[in-house]
Formats: structure tokens, sequence, C-alpha cells
């Protein structure tokens, strides 16, 4: 199947448009410059300054750790690596649970100082809602998370597939259709049965993009680490492995270190007079 052509996404209107028009939106996490930089010149229709910077980046067992300020170091680089990208910057854990003024504040600074074109934040409590409602009221695009949103992996008892249960799966309309009321413009769907992911697209009129949620999402969303395998003994099956970047690497760095330990590295190529 040949991929149509389509108008960047600039402002979430055009996110809407997509949808109306079937054309599936890709999206990449995404942290930093040069990363930024290759993913603008791909195609990739956004990229997501996701929390998951804690673990692919940091090396931490969980998102809960990631802070404002990391958020925004991150996507500030990301910005700048892909000036005409849209960049969606993610609330990180306690930025937004514990109080409107606060989360909207945090949104603000967000935007502010990275630059990015629109917040993603998870759940949907009530709380959430005001915040996204009170953003939008600011001038900031929302973009909703449900499922398994792993800010709440504690409460929800571990990363688990969500939307199996017939009461999980009107759980999961309903949280969908409130996020779209208060006026987000696309909801990410993570780690939802196929059959609920698409009773939940088809309940709303904004996109919904899927990560391990099947093939009836309006767009879809990776982990750059996880399509790269840049962690060769990580697999997950709701990913793809696009390259082996990880065991290539490596064998980059081993052809250096055994070239520098021979003296074939550097050559006179390598050095001035
Ligand atoms: O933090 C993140 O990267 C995300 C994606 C997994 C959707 O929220």
């Amino acid at each position: 199947m040949e991929a149509q052509d389509h108008r960047p996404l600039k402002y979430p209107h055009h996110w809407r448009e997509r949808r109306k028009q079937k054309i599936p939106i890709s999206i990449i996490t995404c942290y930093d410059a040069a990363m930024a930089k290759l993913a603008a010149a791909s195609g990739v229709d956004a990229v997501l300054v996701g929390d998951t910077l804690g673990m692919t980046v940091q090396g931490r067992r969980s998102t809960l750790p990631v802070t404002v300020d990391q958020i925004i170091y991150h996507s500030a680089m990301v910005r700048r690596g892909a000036p005409e990208l849209f960049v969606i910057a993610d609330m990180p854990f306690g930025s937004y649970q514990t109080g409107t003024r606060k989360g909207v504040s945090n949104a603000v600074r967000i935007l502010q100082e990275s630059e990015a074109s629109a917040i993603k934040l998870e759940g949907a409590a009530k709380q959430t809602l005001r915040v996204v409602e009170r953003c939008i009221i600011t001038g900031i695009p929302v973009i909703g998370h449900i499922g398994l949103t792993p800010q709440s992996f504690l409460t929800l008892g571990g990363y688990r597939v969500q939307g199996r249960s017939a009461e999980e799966r009107s759980r999961l309309v309903e949280e969908a259709r409130a996020l779209q009321s208060a006026g987000a413009f696309a909801l990410v769907l993570e780690l939802i049965a196929r059959d609920a992911a698409r009773e939940i697209t088809e309940a709303l009129d904004i996109p919904t993009i899927g990560i391990g949620a099947g093939p009836h999402c309006s767009g879809q969303v990776l982990v750059l680490q996880d399509m790269l395998a840049l962690d060769p003994d990580f697999h997950t099956r709701h990913s793809r492995r696009y390259l082996e970047a990880g065991a290539l690497i490596q064998d980059a760095l081993r052809r250096y270190a055994d070239e520098v330990r021979t003296g074939q590295f550097p050559g006179t190529e390598n050095s001035f007079q």
C-alpha cells in the first residue's frame, strides 16, 4: 500500500483533518536534537518527548522519577533539532495530579521554556480533566492518554493490557469521551485490547494514537529505543524492530577498540601535519 499525500501536522485542527481523511498518523518518541533532526527528515508526523526518557535515557525502572525540569531540558533540545516538527511534551508524574493551578502553571512552563507544540497527560480523573480544560482556556493544546497509564502502574497493578473485560471497555470509552469533551485534540491509547481500541476510536471525533492498541487507531506511536532495538536484549510484543541498532553500534565500538589496540586507528588520513 502506498503512503498518501498529506499536509504537515502544525496545529491541532490538522490532526482532526487527518482523521477525517483517514491518513494514519506516525509518531515516535524523541529525547535529543540529533534524533529530532533525523525524525524531521524521515517524514514522521510528530515526536513525543515522553517521560519514558526515565527508562530509555536515564536508566530508571519507571517513569515516576522524571521531573518537569528534565522534560523541559529534553523538549528544548528536540525543538532545536526539529524547528518545524510537531513536538509533544509529556507532563511528568506529580506535575498535574495534585492541583489545577499547579498543573496549568507546569504546562505553561513546559511550553514557554521548550517551545513544544502541545503537552500530553495521563488518565481521566476529575482533577486531570480540570487541568485539560484550563490548559485549553490558557491556549495550551492537550493530548490525553488512557489505557495503561505508566504513571499509575503501582495502582493499576503493573503493566497489563487494559480493556479486556466489558466493564473495562466501557470505562475506557467513558474516559475517552470525557477527555474529548474537556478539549483534548488527540488521545494516546496504550496497551489496550484491539477491539476496545476500535470501539474507543469509533466513539470519538478526535484521532486516537495507539501503542500496543492494534490497527484500528487513527495513528501509532512507538518508543524510538524499542523500534531501533537499541537494547538488543529488550523485547516487547507491541513494537517492531526496524533496525538492530544496538547490535550495529556494539559492533562499531568493538572494531574501534580493536583498531586502537592494533594501531590501525588513527591512520595518516585522520591526522594533521
Ligand atoms: O512516555 C512515553 O513515551 C509515552 C508513550 C509510550 C506513548 O507516553
